[in-house]
């Protein structure tokens, strides 16, 4: 089976699922591949040659972004004599149920254009915004996750469609936290630079829609700003503010590695139950399917307590 899943990863979080589920694809013996939406021309003829295609997004504001909606958009439509099956990957700061809203704008673009839906799948990844979780808790995050992608890539390719997550007055809630996309663009328009800066340029040789340039010995920011954090997020002199969010500005990247021990406890605040029962069940899972789930992936206090378990969605 031949796929292509198809991505948008401000900060390399999603690229770092998607890579992972392509190859626990190619283990099943599917053609895998991802490829990042920004890089991506006229995909006409690859969708053509695949028998699915993946869409792998980070959430914001409890929706897709921007880009990833015009990106669906532009797809070319199938037919009802011959849909093209579609599954989409999705990662997300938090494990609130909320966030499963953040794909019925997306689905519904798809659906539309004769694209059927088979699975959705996600992943808890450290926040890009807003505040910096813990290397502890990235290291969690990312070994639960590389976990859970073979197991829900053997369900996508075994036909097993999860079953749906709905949420109360979800399509108003999303239409409703939209606004993010008019407001990112708005406040983009305010992100400017620091003294610090070493002209390394960075910033306006990667952001994935072309938003920032420097003219004249002077930074400018057009209004296409997505809001996606990896100018600020990857700027070795953590030189740009952005706008009126700058207090919530994460700056460099999680390693991903094994914590040092005294670091272990540090994750305390926000959504404590919430990720505690995401990595409840994520470990229930695992194990379910004669998998290991180390110990040093819950807390103390998870591994003692016995909490009820709940997935992400
Ligand atoms: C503008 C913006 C809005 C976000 N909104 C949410 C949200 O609604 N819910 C959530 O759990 N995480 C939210 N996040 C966090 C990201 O979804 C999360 O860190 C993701 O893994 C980043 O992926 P990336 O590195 O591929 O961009 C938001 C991040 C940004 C930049």
């Amino acid at each position: 089976m031949k796929t292509v899943i198809y991505y948008f990863s401000g900060t390399g979080n999603t690229r770092k699922v998607v890579e992972k589920a392509a190859d626990a694809l190619q283990q099943l013996g599917w053609e895998a591949s991802c490829r990042a939406m920004e890089q991506v021309q006229s995909p006409a003829e690859e969708i053509a040659a695949c028998g699915y295609i993946g869409i792998g997004y980070p959430v914001h504001a409890f929706n897709a972004p921007a880009s990833v909606l015009r990106f669906c958009e532009a797809l070319p439509a199938q037919t009802k004599e011959a849909p093209k099956p579609f599954y989409i990957f999705k990662t997300s700061g938090e494990p609130l149920a909320l966030n499963n809203i953040s794909s019925l704008k997306l689905r519904a673009v798809l659906e539309k254009k004769n694209y059927t839906f088979c699975g959705e799948y996600h992943y808890v990844m450290p926040y890009n915004i807003i505040f910096r979780h813990s290397d502890a808790m990235a290291y969690r995050m990312w070994e639960t996750a590389k976990r859970l992608i073979p197991l829900d890539c053997a369900d996508l390719a075994a036909g097993r469609v999860p079953p749906e997550k709905k949420f109360p007055l979800g399509g108003a809630l999303a239409w409703i936290m939209r606004v993010e996309h008019w407001g990112g663009r708005w406040n983009g328009k305010k992100y400017s630079v620091e003294e610090s800066c070493i002209h390394c340029m960075k910033c306006v040789k990667t952001c994935p829609v072309h938003n920032i340039s420097y003219e004249n010995g002077a930074f400018r920011f057009g209004k296409s700003c997505l809001m996606c954090m990896r100018c600020a997020f990857q700027c070795p002199q953590n030189a740009i503010r952005i706008g009126l969010f700058n207090k919530w500005k994460v700056n460099g990247a999680y390693s991903f590695l094994p914590p040092a021990e005294e670091e272990k406890e540090q994750h305390k605040r926000y959504c404590k139950n919430s990720y505690a029962r995401y990595f409840a069940a994520a470990r229930e899972r695992v194990l379910q399917c004669g998998g290991e789930f180390p110990e040093e992936l819950l807390t103390a206090e998870e591994a003692e307590e016995e909490l009820p378990a709940r997935s992400a969605e």
